[in-house]
């Protein structure tokens, strides 16, 4: 198969960030995708209608003229946050989901949740009106091994949360393990997960041998390679519990590049090329328009988009290895293998 049209398809874990950094990456993201669901975890973080409102705003001014992107807005959940608040930005339509960090556990992460009893009321409301929670699934006691952490939070927070409030509908967020996968079968309608480009491609290896890289350290640290194999397994299966959330997370490379540098990577730019080669590998093309494009929608009760992106097999295809922004570079990711499918 030389050439593969899909319908347009959607990131449901994108970081746009806001200022110059904003300007510079929502174009690389409007490019390709129809719609991305936002992560609010900006400083200060996106916690009330009103700032997920300007927010949408300010992302929209950032788009370049004529682009046909949506953004696809969250809430930041603290332990104050006003119930009433949440079910009028969603039931006016502003907002999709709501975004749980516990607190401590990532980028920007420090009003996040603590107690999780302190937001009982809250997800009780996101059950009754049925607004999804986006979960960043990991624990952060210091005794809990980071590469573990997926698997520990699993078990001790969101399988008991999810049983005290079963109808609340879950993303679990850039899933990096086995254990992620098999829990996410379990949930039908009311679970999802989403699975990053860059975790499909790179097990630890990619930023510990050879020296350190840290433009492959992101949160959830990749782990070893059968969890790898795992998420490539559940990617490509078909199955509708899992769809893409490339997790792109820009940083400036100064902070990238740095004796305590930050989590992520930024793969908006070449995501699609490198899910067309990733597919094409496991002999499962006729999958990735489910997995890109269709699996999200149908999680989040959307239509599919109707508009179709085509990608055409041919040499090599380069990307640029770093996008300015008015503060500085920030590296894309490089998936560290040839790449040959084009966005035509
Ligand atoms: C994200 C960021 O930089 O905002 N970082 C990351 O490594 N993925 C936060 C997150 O999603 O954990
Ligand atoms: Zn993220």
């Amino acid at each position: 198969m030389q050439q593969i049209t899909i319908r347009r398809p959607d990131d449901w874990h994108l970081h746009l960030r806001d200022g110059a950094m904003l300007n510079a990456v929502a174009p690389e993201t409007a490019r390709h995708f129809g719609r991305a669901i936002i992560m609010p975890n900006l400083v200060p973080p996106v916690v009330t209608g009103d700032q997920a409102a300007a927010y949408r705003d300010r992302i929209l001014a950032a788009l370049p003229e004529g682009a046909e992107f949506e953004p696809l807005m969250t809430l930041y959940l603290t332990e104050d946050t006003d119930p009433d608040d949440l079910a009028r930005a969603h039931a006016d339509g502003l907002i999709k989901a709501v975004k749980l960090y516990p607190a401590g556990a990532t980028t920007n992460s420090a009003s996040g949740v603590r107690d999780f009893d302190k937001v009982r009321p809250v997800l009780e409301k996101m059950a009754e009106i049925g607004c999804p929670m986006c979960v960043h699934g990991e624990v952060v006691d210091d005794d809990i091994d980071i590469f573990d952490r997926e698997a520990v939070f699993i078990d001790r927070v969101l399988d008991p949360l999810r049983q005290k409030t079963p109808d609340l509908r879950v993303v679990m967020e850039h899933i990096t393990t086995k254990q992620g996968v098999d829990y996410a079968a379990t949930g039908g309608d009311a679970l999802g997960a989403t699975i990053t480009t860059h975790h499909l491609v790179i097990n630890r290896n990619a930023i510990l041998v050879g020296g350190i890289k840290p433009h492959y350290y992101c949160l959830p640290v990749a782990k070893r390679e059968e969890h790898r194999l795992a998420l490539r397994a559940a990617a490509t299966s078909g199955d509708s519990s899992y769809f893409l959330g490339t997790d792109s997370a820009p940083h400036l490379d100064e902070a990238k590049l740095s004796p305590c540098g930050c989590a992520g990577c930024f793969t908006a730019t070449n995501t699609m090329s490198i899910l067309a080669e990733v597919f094409e590998q496991d002999n499962a093309l006729d999958k990735l328009e489910g997995f890109a494009s269709l699996h999200g929608p149908k999680f989040y009760g959307l239509a599919a988009n109707e508009a179709t992106l085509t990608l055409t097999k041919g040499d090599a295809v380069s990307y640029p290895t770093e996008i300015k922004t008015a503060e500085g570079p920030v590296t894309v990711f490089d998936p560290m293998m040839p790449l040959h499918w084009q966005v035509s």
